[in-house]
Protein backbone atom coordinates (compact mmCIF):
# COMPACT_ATOMS: atom_id res chain seq x y z
CA UNK A 1 0.00 0.00 0.00
CA UNK A 2 1.56 3.20 -1.12
CA UNK A 3 0.38 6.07 1.62
CA UNK A 4 1.56 8.58 -0.56
CA UNK A 5 -0.44 8.24 -3.55
CA UNK A 6 -2.94 9.05 -1.60
CA UNK A 7 -4.08 12.55 -1.58
CA UNK A 8 -3.86 13.84 2.25
CA UNK A 9 -6.34 14.76 4.07
CA UNK A 10 -8.57 11.66 3.51
CA UNK A 11 -11.09 9.10 5.31
CA UNK A 12 -9.97 5.45 3.83
CA UNK A 13 -12.56 2.81 4.68
CA UNK A 14 -10.92 -0.70 4.75
CA UNK A 15 -13.51 -2.75 3.12
CA UNK A 16 -12.52 -6.05 4.44
CA UNK A 17 -13.09 -4.39 8.40
CA UNK A 18 -16.57 -3.02 7.29
CA UNK A 19 -17.25 -6.31 6.32
CA UNK A 20 -16.09 -7.90 9.47
CA UNK A 21 -18.27 -5.55 11.06
CA UNK A 22 -21.50 -5.78 9.36
CA UNK A 23 -21.06 -10.04 9.83
CA UNK A 24 -21.08 -9.55 13.58
CA UNK A 25 -23.91 -7.05 13.57
CA UNK A 26 -26.02 -9.72 11.26
CA UNK A 27 -25.59 -12.71 13.51
CA UNK A 28 -27.09 -10.31 16.02
CA UNK A 29 -29.73 -10.10 14.07
CA UNK A 30 -30.10 -14.05 12.83
CA UNK A 31 -29.37 -15.41 16.68
CA UNK A 32 -31.26 -12.94 18.25
CA UNK A 33 -34.38 -11.75 16.12
CA UNK A 34 -33.77 -8.45 16.87
CA UNK A 35 -33.32 -5.62 13.82
CA UNK A 36 -30.28 -3.97 13.20
CA UNK A 37 -30.60 -0.07 12.25
CA UNK A 38 -27.82 2.00 10.97
CA UNK A 39 -27.56 5.27 13.04
CA UNK A 40 -26.58 7.29 10.03
CA UNK A 41 -25.48 10.06 12.49
CA UNK A 42 -22.52 8.03 13.30
CA UNK A 43 -21.92 6.23 10.15
CA UNK A 44 -23.45 7.93 6.91
CA UNK A 45 -20.56 6.49 4.32
CA UNK A 46 -23.04 5.53 2.03
CA UNK A 47 -20.76 4.25 -0.88
CA UNK A 48 -20.39 1.35 0.94
CA UNK A 49 -23.73 0.76 2.12
CA UNK A 50 -23.64 -2.27 -0.05
CA UNK A 51 -21.49 -3.94 2.25
CA UNK A 52 -23.92 -3.59 5.25
CA UNK A 53 -27.39 -4.65 3.22
CA UNK A 54 -27.88 -7.10 5.58
CA UNK A 55 -29.06 -4.87 8.12
CA UNK A 56 -32.41 -4.27 8.62
CA UNK A 57 -32.41 -0.78 7.39
CA UNK A 58 -31.45 2.59 8.54
CA UNK A 59 -32.02 5.37 11.80
CA UNK A 60 -32.37 9.03 11.79
CA UNK A 61 -32.37 12.24 13.34
CA UNK A 62 -34.38 14.32 10.75
CA UNK A 63 -35.52 14.67 7.31
CA UNK A 64 -31.76 14.69 5.46
CA UNK A 65 -30.64 11.66 7.05
CA UNK A 66 -34.13 9.69 6.45
CA UNK A 67 -34.15 10.83 2.91
CA UNK A 68 -30.21 9.37 2.42
CA UNK A 69 -31.32 6.49 4.13
CA UNK A 70 -34.21 6.35 1.79
CA UNK A 71 -32.30 6.76 -1.05
CA UNK A 72 -29.10 4.47 -1.07
CA UNK A 73 -30.05 2.06 1.67
CA UNK A 74 -34.03 1.82 0.93
CA UNK A 75 -36.87 1.78 2.57
CA UNK A 76 -40.67 0.04 2.68
CA UNK A 77 -40.95 -0.77 -0.91
CA UNK A 78 -37.51 -2.51 -0.50
CA UNK A 79 -38.35 -3.63 2.87
CA UNK A 80 -36.03 -1.55 4.75
CA UNK A 81 -36.75 -0.19 8.10
CA UNK A 82 -36.41 3.98 8.54
CA UNK A 83 -36.65 5.09 11.93
CA UNK A 84 -36.47 8.60 13.19
CA UNK A 85 -36.37 10.42 16.27
CA UNK A 86 -35.62 13.58 16.81
CA UNK A 87 -36.14 16.25 19.95
CA UNK A 88 -38.15 17.96 18.61
CA UNK A 89 -39.63 17.86 14.55
CA UNK A 90 -41.10 21.14 12.81
CA UNK A 91 -44.54 20.54 10.90
CA UNK A 92 -42.80 20.68 7.45
CA UNK A 93 -40.40 17.77 8.57
CA UNK A 94 -43.16 15.51 9.44
CA UNK A 95 -44.75 16.36 6.18
CA UNK A 96 -41.46 15.28 4.18
CA UNK A 97 -41.07 12.51 6.95
CA UNK A 98 -44.63 10.82 5.85
CA UNK A 99 -42.97 10.00 2.72
CA UNK A 100 -40.48 7.99 3.57
CA UNK A 101 -39.82 6.77 7.48
CA UNK A 102 -41.43 3.51 8.85
CA UNK A 103 -41.01 4.83 12.62
CA UNK A 104 -41.47 8.15 13.79
CA UNK A 105 -40.48 8.36 17.80
CA UNK A 106 -41.71 11.67 19.78
CA UNK A 107 -40.11 12.58 22.91
CA UNK A 108 -42.68 14.64 24.17
CA UNK A 109 -46.88 14.06 24.27
CA UNK A 110 -47.53 17.17 22.83
CA UNK A 111 -45.32 16.81 19.73
CA UNK A 112 -47.41 13.07 19.15
CA UNK A 113 -50.48 14.80 20.03
CA UNK A 114 -49.57 17.48 17.43
CA UNK A 115 -48.63 15.15 14.89
CA UNK A 116 -50.57 12.11 15.05
CA UNK A 117 -53.63 13.05 12.92
CA UNK A 118 -51.05 13.30 10.01
CA UNK A 119 -49.58 10.01 10.41
CA UNK A 120 -53.39 8.40 10.82
CA UNK A 121 -54.14 9.85 7.77
CA UNK A 122 -51.41 8.88 5.64
CA UNK A 123 -51.42 5.35 7.25
CA UNK A 124 -55.22 5.31 5.58
CA UNK A 125 -53.50 5.75 2.35
CA UNK A 126 -50.50 3.39 2.99
CA UNK A 127 -53.29 0.39 3.98
CA UNK A 128 -55.26 1.68 0.96
CA UNK A 129 -52.18 0.35 -1.14
CA UNK A 130 -51.46 -2.43 1.08
CA UNK A 131 -48.48 -1.01 2.48
CA UNK A 132 -47.82 -1.26 6.00
CA UNK A 133 -48.18 1.45 7.96
CA UNK A 134 -46.42 4.14 9.60
CA UNK A 135 -45.59 2.92 13.39
CA UNK A 136 -45.47 5.65 16.25
CA UNK A 137 -42.96 6.03 19.01
CA UNK A 138 -42.24 7.52 22.06
CA UNK A 139 -39.20 8.13 23.54
CA UNK A 140 -38.59 7.15 27.28
CA UNK A 141 -35.83 8.43 29.90
CA UNK A 142 -35.80 5.62 32.18
CA UNK A 143 -33.50 7.80 34.74
CA UNK A 144 -30.42 5.11 34.50
CA UNK A 145 -27.69 5.68 32.39
CA UNK A 146 -24.08 4.56 32.61
CA UNK A 147 -22.25 7.40 30.54
CA UNK A 148 -19.55 9.43 31.08
CA UNK A 149 -19.02 12.10 29.68
CA UNK A 150 -21.93 14.13 30.98
CA UNK A 151 -22.24 15.69 27.54
CA UNK A 152 -23.08 11.89 25.85
CA UNK A 153 -25.33 10.77 29.13
CA UNK A 154 -29.03 11.58 28.01
CA UNK A 155 -30.11 10.93 31.65
CA UNK A 156 -28.54 13.74 33.22
CA UNK A 157 -30.59 16.35 35.60
CA UNK A 158 -32.60 18.47 32.92
CA UNK A 159 -31.78 16.13 29.89
CA UNK A 160 -34.55 17.00 27.29
CA UNK A 161 -34.01 13.61 25.82
CA UNK A 162 -36.96 11.08 26.79
CA UNK A 163 -39.71 11.20 28.59
CA UNK A 164 -39.26 10.80 32.80
CA UNK A 165 -41.76 8.42 33.58
CA UNK A 166 -43.63 11.29 35.98
CA UNK A 167 -44.58 13.06 32.62
CA UNK A 168 -45.30 9.65 30.99
CA UNK A 169 -47.77 8.91 33.68
CA UNK A 170 -49.51 12.47 33.52
CA UNK A 171 -48.87 12.00 29.33
CA UNK A 172 -50.80 8.96 29.37
CA UNK A 173 -53.83 10.19 32.05
CA UNK A 174 -54.60 13.37 29.58
CA UNK A 175 -54.24 11.94 26.26
CA UNK A 176 -53.78 8.57 26.24
CA UNK A 177 -51.40 6.42 23.77
CA UNK A 178 -53.83 5.88 20.70
CA UNK A 179 -51.58 4.94 17.40
CA UNK A 180 -48.30 4.77 19.86
CA UNK A 181 -46.94 1.25 18.84
CA UNK A 182 -43.56 1.44 20.26
CA UNK A 183 -40.94 2.83 22.89
CA UNK A 184 -37.32 4.11 22.30
CA UNK A 185 -34.49 4.56 24.90
CA UNK A 186 -31.17 5.50 23.86
CA UNK A 187 -28.54 5.88 27.68
CA UNK A 188 -25.27 3.58 26.10
CA UNK A 189 -22.28 5.10 24.64
CA UNK A 190 -19.22 2.98 23.56
CA UNK A 191 -20.86 0.15 26.08
CA UNK A 192 -20.83 -3.38 26.74
CA UNK A 193 -24.21 -6.08 27.10
CA UNK A 194 -23.86 -6.25 31.11
CA UNK A 195 -24.66 -2.07 31.08
CA UNK A 196 -27.75 -2.71 28.92
CA UNK A 197 -29.21 -5.67 31.39
CA UNK A 198 -28.70 -3.20 34.47
CA UNK A 199 -30.61 -0.28 31.84
CA UNK A 200 -33.11 -2.40 31.11
CA UNK A 201 -34.30 -3.00 34.82
CA UNK A 202 -34.65 0.40 35.06
CA UNK A 203 -36.62 0.70 31.94
CA UNK A 204 -38.88 -2.39 33.00
CA UNK A 205 -39.41 -1.33 36.45
CA UNK A 206 -40.79 1.93 35.33
CA UNK A 207 -42.65 1.27 31.85
CA UNK A 208 -43.58 -2.24 32.28
CA UNK A 209 -47.00 -1.76 32.00
CA UNK A 210 -46.51 0.17 28.70
CA UNK A 211 -44.50 -2.27 27.38
CA UNK A 212 -46.78 -5.07 27.41
CA UNK A 213 -49.11 -3.09 25.03
CA UNK A 214 -46.23 -2.52 22.42
CA UNK A 215 -45.42 -3.93 19.48
CA UNK A 216 -41.81 -2.88 19.36
CA UNK A 217 -39.07 -1.41 21.85
CA UNK A 218 -35.96 0.33 19.96
CA UNK A 219 -33.29 -0.03 22.52
CA UNK A 220 -31.23 2.69 20.73
CA UNK A 221 -27.25 3.16 19.37
CA UNK A 222 -24.16 3.08 22.35
CA UNK A 223 -24.05 -1.19 21.92
CA UNK A 224 -20.36 -1.59 21.60
CA UNK A 225 -21.21 -4.40 19.48
CA UNK A 226 -18.41 -5.08 17.62
CA UNK A 227 -15.59 -4.33 20.19
CA UNK A 228 -13.40 -7.45 19.99
CA UNK A 229 -14.03 -7.97 23.94
CA UNK A 230 -17.88 -7.08 23.53
CA UNK A 231 -20.27 -9.81 25.36
CA UNK A 232 -22.47 -11.24 22.18
CA UNK A 233 -23.90 -13.68 24.25
CA UNK A 234 -25.06 -11.50 26.81
CA UNK A 235 -26.58 -9.57 23.95
CA UNK A 236 -28.72 -12.22 22.44
CA UNK A 237 -29.69 -13.43 25.74
CA UNK A 238 -30.78 -10.58 26.92
CA UNK A 239 -33.07 -9.73 23.59
CA UNK A 240 -34.77 -13.29 23.88
CA UNK A 241 -35.40 -12.78 27.51
CA UNK A 242 -36.80 -9.62 26.66
CA UNK A 243 -39.09 -11.06 23.93
CA UNK A 244 -39.99 -13.68 26.24
CA UNK A 245 -41.39 -12.01 28.73
CA UNK A 246 -43.05 -9.33 26.42
CA UNK A 247 -44.41 -12.09 24.05
CA UNK A 248 -43.97 -10.86 20.51
CA UNK A 249 -42.59 -7.73 20.50
CA UNK A 250 -39.88 -6.64 18.58
CA UNK A 251 -36.81 -5.46 19.36
CA UNK A 252 -34.59 -2.88 17.13
CA UNK A 253 -30.80 -1.92 18.05
CA UNK A 254 -29.51 1.18 16.41
CA UNK A 255 -25.80 1.32 16.80
CA UNK A 256 -23.74 4.14 14.13
CA UNK A 257 -20.32 3.61 15.91
CA UNK A 258 -20.27 -0.52 16.04
CA UNK A 259 -20.97 -0.19 11.85
CA UNK A 260 -18.07 2.03 11.46
CA UNK A 261 -15.80 0.84 14.57
CA UNK A 262 -12.22 0.25 13.86
CA UNK A 263 -13.15 0.07 10.09
CA UNK A 264 -10.50 2.53 8.75
CA UNK A 265 -8.43 5.48 9.16
CA UNK A 266 -7.51 9.43 8.45
CA UNK A 267 -4.12 10.21 6.95
CA UNK A 268 -2.90 13.46 6.82
CA UNK A 269 0.39 15.16 5.97
CA UNK A 270 3.10 17.00 8.27
CA UNK A 271 3.24 20.19 6.84
CA UNK A 272 5.38 21.80 9.06
CA UNK A 273 7.17 21.64 12.05
CA UNK A 274 7.67 24.78 14.76
CA UNK A 275 9.13 24.84 18.31
CA UNK A 276 8.01 25.96 21.60
CA UNK A 277 9.35 24.58 24.20
CA UNK A 278 9.42 21.16 22.49
CA UNK A 279 9.11 20.44 18.75
CA UNK A 280 5.38 20.76 17.32
CA UNK A 281 3.99 19.23 14.03
CA UNK A 282 1.36 20.77 11.80
CA UNK A 283 -0.65 18.89 9.93
CA UNK A 284 -3.15 19.15 6.99
CA UNK A 285 -5.81 17.24 9.32
CA UNK A 286 -7.17 19.07 12.34
CA UNK A 287 -8.62 17.74 15.52
CA UNK A 288 -11.69 20.43 15.79
CA UNK A 289 -12.65 20.09 12.04
CA UNK A 290 -11.95 16.54 11.19
CA UNK A 291 -11.83 14.44 14.15
CA UNK A 292 -13.71 16.55 16.89
CA UNK A 293 -14.63 13.74 19.29
CA UNK A 294 -10.64 13.88 20.22
CA UNK A 295 -11.71 17.49 21.93
CA UNK A 296 -15.27 16.77 22.84
CA UNK A 297 -14.98 13.22 24.61
CA UNK A 298 -11.91 13.77 24.76
CA UNK A 299 -9.66 11.25 23.85
CA UNK A 300 -5.99 10.71 22.41
CA UNK A 301 -6.23 8.84 19.07
CA UNK A 302 -3.54 5.75 18.11
CA UNK A 303 -1.57 6.97 15.19
CA UNK A 304 1.14 5.35 13.15
CA UNK A 305 3.86 7.45 11.38
CA UNK A 306 4.51 7.32 7.75
CA UNK A 307 7.54 8.18 6.40
CA UNK A 308 9.81 7.41 2.88
CA UNK A 309 12.91 7.38 1.74
CA UNK A 310 14.21 6.69 -1.79
CA UNK A 311 11.92 4.23 -2.56
CA UNK A 312 11.08 2.43 0.63
CA UNK A 313 8.28 3.12 3.33
CA UNK A 314 8.30 2.72 6.78
CA UNK A 315 5.64 2.62 9.33
CA UNK A 316 6.37 3.83 12.56
CA UNK A 317 4.13 2.96 16.02
CA UNK A 318 3.85 5.60 18.36
CA UNK A 319 5.48 4.94 21.85
CA UNK A 320 3.44 7.01 24.05
CA UNK A 321 3.62 10.37 25.36
CA UNK A 322 7.39 10.90 26.10
CA UNK A 323 8.46 7.39 25.87
CA UNK A 324 10.47 8.18 22.67
CA UNK A 325 13.58 9.36 21.75
CA UNK A 326 11.85 11.75 19.22
CA UNK A 327 8.74 13.57 21.06
CA UNK A 328 6.54 15.41 19.22
CA UNK A 329 3.09 17.77 19.92
CA UNK A 330 0.70 17.46 16.69
CA UNK A 331 -1.71 20.17 15.92
CA UNK A 332 -3.98 21.31 13.20
CA UNK A 333 -3.80 23.98 10.47
CA UNK A 334 -6.93 25.96 12.08
CA UNK A 335 -6.40 29.07 14.41
CA UNK A 336 -8.18 27.47 17.42
CA UNK A 337 -5.02 27.44 19.88
CA UNK A 338 -6.55 24.25 21.12
CA UNK A 339 -6.98 22.53 17.32
CA UNK A 340 -4.36 19.77 19.49
CA UNK A 341 -4.30 16.30 18.66
CA UNK A 342 -2.24 15.02 21.48
CA UNK A 343 1.65 14.40 22.26
CA UNK A 344 3.48 11.52 20.30
CA UNK A 345 6.85 9.81 20.38
CA UNK A 346 8.85 7.73 17.78
CA UNK A 347 12.37 6.38 17.46
CA UNK A 348 13.01 8.38 14.65
CA UNK A 349 12.67 11.58 13.63
CA UNK A 350 9.42 12.95 12.17
CA UNK A 351 9.79 15.45 9.05
CA UNK A 352 8.09 17.67 7.24
CA UNK A 353 6.34 15.65 4.36
CA UNK A 354 5.76 12.33 6.24
CA UNK A 355 2.33 11.00 6.64
CA UNK A 356 0.57 10.76 10.15
CA UNK A 357 -2.21 7.74 9.71
CA UNK A 358 -4.89 8.58 12.52
CA UNK A 359 -6.71 4.95 13.14
CA UNK A 360 -10.54 3.73 13.86
CA UNK A 361 -11.41 7.33 12.08
CA UNK A 362 -14.93 6.36 10.29
CA UNK A 363 -17.42 6.81 12.73
CA UNK A 364 -18.33 10.20 14.01
CA UNK A 365 -15.80 12.04 12.01
CA UNK A 366 -16.67 12.76 8.29
CA UNK A 367 -20.42 13.20 9.46
CA UNK A 368 -19.60 15.52 11.87
CA UNK A 369 -16.70 17.33 9.92
CA UNK A 370 -16.95 21.22 9.25
CA UNK A 371 -14.81 23.73 6.96
CA UNK A 372 -14.19 26.09 9.91
CA UNK A 373 -11.25 28.16 8.86
CA UNK A 374 -11.94 27.44 5.46
CA UNK A 375 -9.75 24.18 5.77
CA UNK A 376 -10.56 21.92 2.95
CA UNK A 377 -12.14 18.91 3.89
CA UNK A 378 -11.08 15.27 3.98
CA UNK A 379 -11.31 13.46 0.83
CA UNK A 380 -13.33 10.28 0.76
CA UNK A 381 -11.33 6.66 -0.44
CA UNK A 382 -11.65 2.92 0.16
CA UNK A 383 -8.97 -0.01 0.13
CA UNK A 384 -9.82 -3.29 -0.88
CA UNK A 385 -7.42 -6.59 -0.94
CA UNK A 386 -4.60 -3.74 -0.31
CA UNK A 387 -5.97 -1.36 -3.28
CA UNK A 388 -6.57 2.36 -2.85
CA UNK A 389 -9.67 3.81 -4.82
CA UNK A 390 -10.65 7.38 -4.33
CA UNK A 391 -14.04 8.04 -4.34
CA UNK A 392 -14.59 12.19 -3.40
CA UNK A 393 -12.67 14.78 -3.18
CA UNK A 394 -14.01 18.57 -2.13
CA UNK A 395 -12.97 21.58 -3.48
CA UNK A 396 -13.31 25.47 -3.00
CA UNK A 397 -17.27 25.27 -3.95
CA UNK A 398 -18.15 22.76 -0.87
CA UNK A 399 -16.71 25.83 1.43
CA UNK A 400 -18.29 28.58 -0.36
CA UNK A 401 -21.73 26.70 -1.05
CA UNK A 402 -21.98 26.83 2.61
CA UNK A 403 -21.20 30.44 3.97
CA UNK A 404 -23.70 32.15 1.03
C1 LIG B 1 -31.14 8.16 19.44
C2 LIG B 1 -29.80 7.60 19.07
N1 LIG B 1 -29.74 6.39 18.47
C3 LIG B 1 -28.57 5.85 18.10
C4 LIG B 1 -27.38 6.50 18.32
C5 LIG B 1 -26.09 5.85 17.89
O1 LIG B 1 -25.27 5.61 18.97
P1 LIG B 1 -23.83 4.94 18.76
O2 LIG B 1 -23.22 5.55 17.58
O3 LIG B 1 -23.10 5.28 20.02
O4 LIG B 1 -24.06 3.49 18.60
C6 LIG B 1 -27.39 7.75 18.96
C7 LIG B 1 -26.15 8.47 19.22
O5 LIG B 1 -26.09 9.53 19.77
C8 LIG B 1 -28.64 8.33 19.34
O6 LIG B 1 -28.71 9.53 19.90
Amino acid sequence: MDFFNIPTPCYVLEQELLERNARILDSIQKDSGAKVLIALKGFAFWQSFDTLKSLSGTTASGIYEARLGFEEFGGRESQKEICVFSPAYKEDEIDSLLCIATHIIFNSFAQYQKFKHKIQQKNEQLSLLGLAPIQIGLRINPLYSEVTPPIYNPCIPKSRLGITPGEFQKGMETFGLDGVSGLHFHTHCEQDSDALKRTLEHVVMHFDSVLSKMKWVNFGGGHHITRKDYNIGLLNSIILDFKARYEGIEVFLEPGEAVGWQCGFLLAEVIDIVENEGKIAILDASATAHMPDCLEMPYRPNIKKISRQNDEINIEDDLGVAKGKYQYRLGGPSCLAGDVIGDYSFDHELKTGDRILFEDMIHYTIVKNTTFNGIPLPSLGIMQNGKFKLLKQFNYLDYKNRNG
